[in-house]
């Protein structure tokens, strides 16, 4: 048999081994791996690795922020970015400001990426409003869309949830087989901070990082873990950036819980000493939870190691240094009102190879577990997508281990007009992706037309494997038979 096309000669890897191997694809999708398979077209691999895409699942793309601003990047600018950068499939977010329904936040953000992207797409859904309408319908209707996560905040005065709807989210999930996504930053203790760096003169960029103490993050994921294990439902922690919130993810892990953890690039390569600079210079570093420091990055990568982490994220949230995004406040605004994010969609996934899978921290197949098959298990897309196996959709990307690159705003393809990571030296960059068997990227050019991509509706959250938990009050052999549990 021929097929539409074969990869041949590349060393294959997965989430779980290497092995070499032809991959034959037909229809989209990957039909055989095998030896001597034949194509009406051949890419030859030899010497380069053949994964899965990178899956993308945390990135603000066309989103309003909570102050109204818009991030520099839509469907189709994002999606380049990211693909140029080895991912095959991204999952931004789909944000419910107050007074927004659910149906209208997603009918909005369909609007915005059918016809964009240049590869496949779902949305993760911020919810900032629980009502009952949202809690008893919306959310179900969400869910049978193929929405099956959702976001909270705990910080954010326009976005946060108090603690019980916070539960009533996490139970509605629950009880549709949703992930719940969280945000965990204590409010107060920002709030508290920054009115005493304000107070005091002290309203430079650097200073957020000061605003949001490692504290304030450690209590909210404590907290957080702790409502999920009272409904003993799965929680993500997402953007996890000190080691005592790794530490509380991990513990809580050990015990069973269901609970998920994910980092970023961000915490693992930059610290706040990156954000002192002159004038508004350090507001391209500024993001939430803020930049920390060197030992906190050691402490990251031991957690990466020994499996806190499920992902790697880049939480792309592009806004420009211009009056349109950061500085849209002037050169004299104080950091409370400079747009949070920075861009990384682009850069995720060859900073994490080089300095991961180049420096000895991860293996290759960690590296695929970390960039796309656990955001494919955590998401409902397995094994149509995060896998090299038969069935799966050819999402591929095939890297070059040895190529040498140096990461920059003009090479990454996105709208933010600057990178974080501004001369990088990363060895190991992809050179083809492929998207259901479709070129998107190859020989440094794009090839696919927006439009290309489609939505996803995903699966069910699958956890088996954690015991979880049973409060004793919500057990019916303990709480006088009372029956309450989610
Ligand atoms: O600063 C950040 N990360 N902005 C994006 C929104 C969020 O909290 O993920
Ligand atoms: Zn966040
Ligand atoms: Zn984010």
């Amino acid at each position: 048999m021929k097929h539409d096309l074969v990869i041949k000669g590349g060393t294959c890897v997965t989430a779980s081994e290497m092995f070499n191997g032809d991959l034959g694809i037909t229809d989209g999708r990957i039909a055989a791996l095998g030896e001597g398979l034949h194509g009406k077209y051949v890419i030859d691999a030899t010497g380069k690795l053949v994964m899965p895409g990178g899956i993308e699942a945390h990135a603000h793309i066309a989103q309003n922020s909570a102050t109204g601003g818009m991030t520099a990047d839509d469907y189709t600018s994002g999606s380049i970015s990211a693909a140029f950068g080895g991912n095959s499939c991204i999952i931004p977010f789909a944000a419910q400001h107050r007074g927004m329904g659910v149906t209208e936040t997603l009918d909005l953000y369909d609007s915005r990426a059918s016809g964009a992207s240049v590869l496949d797409y779902s949305y993760h859904l911020i919810v900032s409003d629980p009502s009952e309408v949202v809690l008893t319908k919306e959310l179900p209707d969400a869910f049978r869309r193929g929405i099956t996560s959702f976001k909270l905040f705990m910080t954010y005065d326009k976005m946060l949830v108090n603690d019980a709807q916070f539960l009533d989210v996490l139970s509605v999930a629950k009880e549709h087989g949703a992930l719940t996504m969280v945000h965990a930053e204590n409010a107060g203790m920002i709030k508290w901070m920054t009115d005493r760096l304000l107070a005091r003169g002290l309203k430079e960029p650097k200073y957020h990082a000061l605003s949001h103490p490692a504290l304030a993050e450690e209590e909210a994921i404590h907290r957080a873990i702790c409502m999920a294990k009272l409904v003993d439902a799965p929680l993500l922690i997402v953007h996890v950036s000190t080691p005592e919130g790794a530490a509380l993810v991990q513990k809580a892990r050990q015990q069973g819980a269901k609970i998920y953890g994910e980092t970023c690039p961000q915490y693992l390569f930059l610290t706040r000493n990156d954000m002192d600079r002159p004038d508004m210079q350090g507001a391209a570093f500024m993001c939430s939870p803020p930049l920390r420091d060197a030992a906190t990055q050691t402490a990251l990568w031991q957690h990466i190691q020994s499996g806190t982490f499920d992902v790697v994220s880049s939480d792309h949230s592009p806004y420009r240094m211009d009056d349109t995004g950061k500085l849209a406040h002037g050169m004299d605004a104080p950091f409370t009102v400079i747009a949070n994010g920075m861009p990384g969609i682009g850069a995720r996934l060859p900073l994490l190879f080089s300095e991961g899978v180049g420096k000895g921290r991860i293996s290759l197949p960690e590296f695929v577990a970390l960039s796309s098959t656990n955001a494919a298990r955590l998401y409902g897309l397995l094994p149509k997508k995060g896998t090299l196996a038969v069935g799966a959709d050819a999402d591929i990307a095939i890297w070059d281990p040895n190529k040498r690159g140096r990461i920059s705003a003009d090479n990454q393809h996105d709208n933010a007009g600057y990178s974080a990571f501004e001369g990088w030296e990363v060895t190991g960059l992809p050179v083809t992706v492929l998207s259901r068997g479709i070129r998107v990227i190859d020989g440094g050019a794009l090839h696919a037309q927006a439009g290309h991509g489609q939505f996803l509706a995903r699966a069910k959250f699958e956890h088996s494997g954690r015991k979880g938990y049973l409060a004793p009050e919500l057990d019916p052999t303990q709480n006088f038979g009372v029956n309450i549990a989610p």
